[in-house]
């Protein structure tokens, strides 16, 4: 089958510039045209037949038909053009002046214009429509970056099936970061990214704080990195990009890059070479690293002369102020440090601010001593991957600021804080005398590690992620109980003698309240119950966590029975409690109250509930990205207490509860099923402890068991809310009516 993929990122891999009536035409920078045009350029080692890649061209499209014409490749272009100034506060405005610096902890650099954020999201409705005319059945959507965080949440309106992943080059920001966004701003970026089906970071760091930002703006709560959202799984994921390693290997070893390394040999002498190469970007530290070299030569005056440090600075973002500030500040600085330290034969910094061509990139990565790399944020740095790929004879030092995504992997490197210039100065010592020894040993671990994960492994696992949480939404639809399966039990209902109807109450029957005293049964529901038991047919029993007295308060009064506390009490229809446990030793309880006291007091808002048989602490009005934190703590430390005790540690909905052990809804559930022979049983709940009463009943042919909620269950289906438990009990209580007519 043709399989389709669609690229999709703000820039296009070809760069057109413009100077005077003179068009060239050039590969764009960044580290992501570099990693998604080399994977792109894999000769088609995957599972795709076309890729498009959808992008702006940063032109008008008279000039880019004459530009891009000449320029073949194994894939297609597809250009989105956009309004000049549009794009302008699209482009310069909201992505580069507010996403780009708040997400690279600059703070003070985020600038909050409406104006900007209008644009922004009309470029991706632009994005959305671009695209809405070139989708088929069947196509991949890959989208890239920050520029377009809405257009997944846009695309998924228009496509419901569609398969979209989107992966952001860039950190995303702890929540007090991310928070200063205005509210309604950042639901857009939220919900937009939710669009798609797999969300893509380079860190697990990144991924975390996404998901605290999920948690804590829309109350969404994730299960090993899936959240649910809009009746759909979402995968949050960590896949470090890198780069095409063998690209690297055998450029270091082609003739043209050799003949562009003896030239380098000879500016170099026999002096030693510091190396950096980055787009001009406030983030990549170049002022700190250029300071930090000047205090190293001031403070090591025998290196004067025996060392040059060769500067690269790719232009980017020059439309911005804070990018034209800091070239004025790099400038001058270089200019004064060369002037002030340098001599008539020597200049310390030999500096470009221009792009280099691929040959001249591995020329310099392979020529010089030291790469000195030193971002004070960055999504990940792959100059620092290339650098080591290219490094075929193991020997030169890697300096890399632990700032940088690419330091998780990059451990050998000299880590340093680009914050620290005296620890800079320290590395370049350290580096400049490393044995080569030592700089092969830590070369070959690098090599190692990014050689096992190149940028073709890194989309690989990115596809096949991908192609799993599909497989993860089409497993979980098919339990949603949908119109057939919905009417087929009605009838099955209708037709049976003798049925048994076990319902869970809270978050089954009735929504959660903030307090369990406030979850009363509404008028509605008494009737319908009511109803229900009435039926001489059918058994119903409310089957609860609740203590008897409550459920007796509420529900006393009903033709059914109660099971309370999970089983530990049973109040058959018109008769008396009974109870089928006792109450654990007092000690081991005292022992479990202690513990969840010193939870209560590290966690406001939580309480403990104490039960005839049991204890229950509660934290659902507790603040939610605290309280996930407390709860998977004390549950581990009441597994650890209560491991040599009979008793059982149950992990509820927003509440944890210490019991009796083998006291549980499914042991209540197998007594009932020995009293009769039931030839249709219905059975709802919503939590954890519901489950043991789902296992229970798979093997039992007549029963049809629905979980209240979107987790994956061991129910027969699931369904979303009490509201619809509620309208299913009428429908049912109506439905043989309706037969009989
Ligand atoms: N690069 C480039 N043009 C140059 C020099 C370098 O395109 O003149 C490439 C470099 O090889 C690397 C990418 O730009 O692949 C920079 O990626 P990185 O992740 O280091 O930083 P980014 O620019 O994406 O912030
Ligand atoms: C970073 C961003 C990319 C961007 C690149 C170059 O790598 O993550 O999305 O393309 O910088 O920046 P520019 O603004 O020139 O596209």
């Amino acid at each position: 089958m043709n399989k389709r993929l669609l690229i999709v990122s703000n820039r296009l891999p070809l760069t057109i510039e413009k100077t005077g009536n003179e068009l060239t035409c050039r590969q764009s920078s960044g580290g992501l045209i570099a990693a998604v045009s080399a994977y792109l350029g894999n000769d088609g080692k995957d599972a795709f037949t076309e890729k498009i890649w959808i992008g702006a061209p940063g032109c008008s499209s008279e000039d880019w038909s004459v530009a891009s014409k000449p320029h073949q490749s194994d894939y297609q272009y597809k250009p989105v053009f956009i309004e000049a100034e549009q794009y302008e506060a699209y482009y310069n405005g909201f992505s580069n002046s507010l996403l780009w610096p708040l997400f690279h902890y600059f703070p003070s650099y985020a600038e909050y214009q409406p104006e900007t954020f209008e644009a922004y999201m009309d470029v991706n409705r632009s994005f959305a429509e671009m695209l809405s005319t070139q989708i088929r059945i069947g196509d991949v959507v890959w989208i890239h970056d920050y520029h377009l965080l809405p257009l997944a949440g846009m695309l998924r309106k228009r496509f419901p099936d569609l398969t979209i992943g989107l992966f952001l080059h860039i950190p995303f920001p702890a929540y007090e970061l991310f928070r200063v966004i205005p509210k309604t701003w950042q639901r857009e970026l939220l919900t937009g990214m939710l669009g798609a089906d797999l969300i893509g970071f380079h860190t697990m760091e990144y991924a975390a704080y996404f998901l605290s930002a999920l948690e804590l703006e829309l109350k969404l709560k994730s299960e090993d990195s899936v959240v649910f959202w809009d009746d759909r799984h979402v995968k949050v994921e960590a896949f470090p990009i890198s780069i095409d390693f063998k690209n690297f290997q055998e450029a270091a070893e082609q003739e043209a890059v050799a003949a562009k390394r003896q030239n380098y040999l000879q500016l170099k002498e026999d002096k030693k070479m510091l190396f950096s190469v980055d787009r001009l970007d406030y983030t990549k530290g170049i002022y700190n690293r250029i300071r930090a070299y000047k205090n190293f030569l001031l403070e090591h005056p025998e290196y004067m002369g025996k060392i040059v440090f060769t500067l690269v600075i790719v232009p980017s973002r020059d439309g911005i102020k804070t990018y034209t500030d800091r070239k004025s500040a790099i400038d001058e600085y270089i200019g004064d440090l060369n002037g002030t330290l340098g001599t008539l034969d020597w200049k310390p910094i030999i500096y470009q601010y221009q792009h280099l061509e691929f040959e001249d990139l591995v020329a310099l990565y392979t020529v010089c001593d030291v790469a000195l790399i030193t971002p004070m944020r960055d999504g990940m740095n792959l100059v620092a991957k290339e650098f080591v790929a290219s490094r075929t004879d193991q020997q030169g030092v890697l300096i890399l600021s632990e700032m940088a995504g690419a330091a998780k992997e990059l451990t050998e490197a000299l880590l340093i804080n680009p914050n620290d210039e005296q620890g800079i100065g320290a590395a370049i010592k350290t580096a400049l005398n490393m044995p080569a020894e030592e700089q092969r040993e830590r070369m070959t671990a690098m090599q190692e590690r990014i050689g096992s994960y190149d940028v073709n492994t890194w989309a690989a696992d990115f596809f096949e992620q991908l192609a799993k949480v599909k497989t993860l939404q089409e497993k979980y639809a098919v339990q949603l109980l949908d119109t057939f399966s919905r009417a087929r039990l009605l009838n099955d209902y209708a037709a049976a003698k003798q049925r048994l109807i076990l319902l869970d109450y809270d978050g089954t029957l009735v929504p959660f309240a903030s307090e369990p005293h406030l979850a009363q049964p509404t008028p509605e529901l008494l009737s319908v119950l009511e109803e229900l038991g009435r039926d001489e047919r059918n058994d119903v029993y409310i089957i609860s966590g609740r203590d008897g007295t409550t459920l007796t308060k509420w529900l006393g009064h009903l033709p059914v029975g109660l099971i309370a506390e999970h089983g530990a009490k049973t109040k058959l229809k018109n008769a008396e409690w009974t109870n089928k446990t006792t109450v654990p030793e007092n000690n081991y309880l005292l022992g479990v109250e202690k513990l969840m006291t010193t939870y209560v007091n590290k966690c406001p808002h939580s309480f403990i509930e104490h039960k005839e048989f049991s204890l229950a602490w509660h934290y659902r009005k507790a603040e939610p990205f605290q309280a996930k934190i407390r709860a998977d703590e004390l549950y581990k430390e009441l597994v650890n207490y209560t491991g040599p005790l009979p008793l059982d540690v149950l992990n509820g909905h927003k509440v944890i509860e210490v019991r009796n052990r083998m006291i549980n809804k499914g042991m209540a559930v197998l007594e009932i099923l020995k009293t009769k022979n039931y030839d249709h049983i219905l059975c709802l709940g919503d939590d954890q402890t519901d489950e043991d009463m789902f296992k229970i009943l798979t093997t039992v042919k007549a029963a049809c068991t629905i979980k209240v909620g979107d987790t994956p269950s061991f129910a027969h289906y699931n369904i979303y809310s009490p509201y619809q438990v509620q309208s299913l009990l009428q429908t049912m209580v109506e439905y043989p009516e309706v037969v009989k007519n």
